[in-house]
């Protein structure tokens, strides 16, 4: 099996030999040959260079052979392409300004993903063709609420005050600004789709600090509309909300092709709570892998293990990969879902 179908076959619930792998944030600044790059661009322009941003995308893989590459881009494209100005000085992403009254939502420019993002469709359509049928390419973007959350604040925050109280004080404008970013992430998505993605992943980063009550009124719904769009394209999707241990089955109302689980719930509670029906993905703690080889071994067969019980289970860490991670901790992650292939099922 190539890792490409061993990915798509997983995401679809059709056997494989093994968990295919992946990793969020696996192509970045824990890796020396990105240093190089970065020390050579700013992030903005690495993104917005079709041929750096292959060159970044296929580095992990090139290392690894992880079996699916993740696009090498960022989430906040999106709203930059709608006119707020983004830097990433050092420390994260900052906007020049934010988006917190009526004139400023009316002021933000609709996004024409082939006119505004188009170096992102010509980064895939290379990806495409380097990676061939070996390995699986995904496309993503930010959910409505992540998006709203750093625009509203202008970066990131600790309390996220700002788009708290728009959201408890100005409903009606949280939702319009949130409807608004709705159209374009679907637009884009299916931009990528059509490019040749073969599944995006949808990143509610802050999806977390919704009540699982807001999060059901607010982003359900929208999810909902991105992930049929995307399915209407002929595309696969994934859902990852970090912090979603406690309301999973909602996350699973998007109809995504596969739940995404971060490190803060044991897989088996996970899979026990969405059913064996489940298509998940996860949920290794992104530190262990400071830990020596065969303790990572340990968490990776215990969450194997887990995952085995769902109908498909992509290996993935339950959040991204910081720059401090050693690469020896990743190279062991990689190498034990691999003799994975060698157990009795
Ligand atoms: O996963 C990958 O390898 C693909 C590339 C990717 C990046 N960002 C590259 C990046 C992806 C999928 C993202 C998504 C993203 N961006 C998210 C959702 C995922 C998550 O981690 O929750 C969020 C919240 C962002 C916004 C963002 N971009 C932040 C908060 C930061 C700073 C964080 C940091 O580590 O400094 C970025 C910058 C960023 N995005 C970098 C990379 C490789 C570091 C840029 C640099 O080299 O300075």
């Amino acid at each position: 099996m190539t890792g490409r179908e061993r990915f798509i076959h997983a995401i679809e619930g059709r056997p494989v030999d093994r968990p295919p792998v992946w990793l969020m944030r696996q192509a970045g600044r824990y890796l020396p040959e990105y240093r190089a790059v970065r020390a050579e661009h700013s992030f903005t322009d690495m993104y917005k260079d079709p041929e750096v941003a292959e060159e970044v995308t296929l580095q992990p893989i090139r290392r690894f052979g992880m079996d699916a590459a993740i696009l090498f881009s960022d989430i906040l494209v999106i709203p930059e392409a709608m006119g707020l100005p983004l830097a990433f000085p050092t420390g994260g992403p900052v906007f020049e300004r934010t988006v917190r009254t009526e004139e400023e939502l009316r002021a933000l420019t609709p996004v024409v993903p082939e006119r505004d993002l188009g170096f992102v469709r010509d980064a895939i359509v290379r990806l495409r063709r380097s990676l061939g049928t070996d390995t699986a390419l995904i496309g993503f973007a930010g959910a409505p609420y992540t998006l709203a959350a750093y625009m509203v604040e202008g970066k990131g925050s600790k309390s996220w005050a700002n788009v708290k109280r728009l959201e408890w004080a100005s409903p009606a404008l949280f939702e319009a600004l949130l409807d608004l970013l709705t159209d374009a992430i679907a637009d884009y998505l299916v931009m990528q789709v059509k490019a040749g993605v073969d599944c995006v992943q949808i990143f509610d980063s802050w999806g977390g600090n919704l009540t699982p009550s807001q999060w059901a009124h607010y982003e359900l719904p929208r999810i909902r509309r991105i992930v049929d769009r995307v399915r209407d394209a002929g595309g696969r999707s994934i859902v990852f909300v970090l912090g979603s241990g406690l309301f999973l089955n909602e996350v699973r109302q998007t109809g995504a092709d596969v739940v995404g689980v971060d490190w803060h719930i044991p897989m088996a509670d996970a899979v026990r709570a969405l059913g064996p029906q489940a298509r998940v993905q996860g949920n290794l703690e992104p530190l262990s892998l400071f830990a020596p080889p065969e303790r990572i071994r340990t968490e990776v067969r215990r969450i194997v293990r887990a995952g085995r019980q769902a109908q498909g289970h992509v290996f993935n860490i339950g959040h991204g990969l910081i720059p401090e991670t050693p690469i020896e901790g990743v190279q062991a992650l990689v190498d034990a879902v691999r003799e994975c292939a060698e157990d009795e099922r």
